[in-house]
């Protein structure tokens, strides 16, 4: 029987490919960049099967060149690149990796909230300009984390993992939840509360991003919900960018209505808001939530393993059509 053939946009970690190699003919992009649309239309017209990432749009168009298309794995737990309504139109099936860089993307938000909060960012720049005159009592001096309260957007599994985290520093834990549906393990665990959106704004110190962009969630952050923010608080987004309307996130960090964020995500990625790159209160990654050795390893494999059931015909692990 002839082996399948099987398309990677981008390099990934070597034993997902590997894993592939068994059961079919892969190619991978051998340019270390985004591959561009008509390039990607190719490959969806050409090969049976296809792992992307979340710079590829899977949309109608890909679904409409993919005329023999076994099946589309994300290399990603968000999937707000997929039209899944489109693939599960055509019958194609669609997955992404959700469990395995759960921890990751929580440590990252922790990385930015004490980055932000403690001016890891600035303090560094200092030392490293040669500028440094000695200490001073009244040098970056920064927020409290220690008892604070921490609100988390999205308590799903990144943001229980972030929540449950916090237990070393007695914080107060507080969150939203779209479907209005307790989250058991934080109020097991923690005591935390669930709040309508508007009260997590005004109470919490540290406001921390896991929820999906979706049509509801796009811009959820912008001036308005900035005005009903403690001056003191901070911002952490390691979810999606669109989350946050950058431009007003620029004007609340300028005017001082919030005290600082911590970004890893951004709305036009890979450009930031003008502005931003100024902001001392900014501590701005590069999308690098789920980069550690073991989770990039774990989606590597889980997608591959996804995209060699739905080459069999299966359904994969973590598929993502109802
Ligand atoms: C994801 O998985 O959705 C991240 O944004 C990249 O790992």
């Amino acid at each position: 029987m002839e082996r399948p053939k099987v398309f990677i946009t981008r390099q990934i970690p070597q034993e997902g490919i590997d894993l592939l190699q068994r059961v079919a003919d892969v190619d991978v992009n051998p340019v270390d960049a985004p591959l561009p649309k008509s390039k990607l239309l190719e490959a969806a017209a050409k090969y049976d099967g296809i792992i992307g990432l979340l710079t590829d749009k899977i949309d109608s168009e890909f679904f409409e060149a993919g005329t023999n298309l076994k099946g589309y794995a994300n290399y990603a737990v968000g999937f707000d690149n997929i039209d899944v309504a489109e693939a599960t139109r055509r019958k194609v099936p669609v997955s992404n990796t959700p469990g395995v860089l759960t921890d990751a993307t929580a440590e990252c938000a922790w990385a930015l909230i004490f980055a932000v909060a403690r001016r890891v960012v600035e303090s560094d720049k200092v030392m490293r300009s040669g500028k440094w005159d000695g200490w001073g009592p009244m040098q970056f001096i920064g927020g409290d984390i220690m008892g604070k309260t921490l609100g988390i957007v999205g308590a799903g599994r990144i943001g229980t993992a972030m929540a449950l985290m916090s237990r070393g520093f007695g914080m107060k834990v507080i969150y939203t939840s779209s479907s209005g549906r307790r989250n058991g393990v934080l109020d097991a665990e923690l005591h935390a509360e669930l709040v309508p959106f508007e009260e997590l704004l005004k109470r919490s110190d540290f406001i921390s991003l896991h929820t999906p962009l979706t049509p509801d969630t796009k811009h959820l952050f912008d001036s308005s919900a900035f005005s009903l923010m403690k001056d003191t608080a901070y911002i952490v987004n390691t979810a999606r960018g669109p989350v946050i309307n950058e431009a007003d996130l620029v004007t609340a960090l300028k005017t001082g209505q919030i005290a600082g964020a911590g970004l890893d995500v951004y709305e036009k990625e890979p450009a930031m808001a003008p502005g931003l790159a100024g902001l001392d209160n900014a501590v701005v990654l590069p999308h690098i939530g789920s980069a550690t050795v073991s989770s990039r390893t774990n989606m590597s494999t889980l997608a591959a393993r996804n995209l060699i059931a739905m080459l069999r015909g299966k359904k994969p692990e973590t598929c993502l059509n109802p």
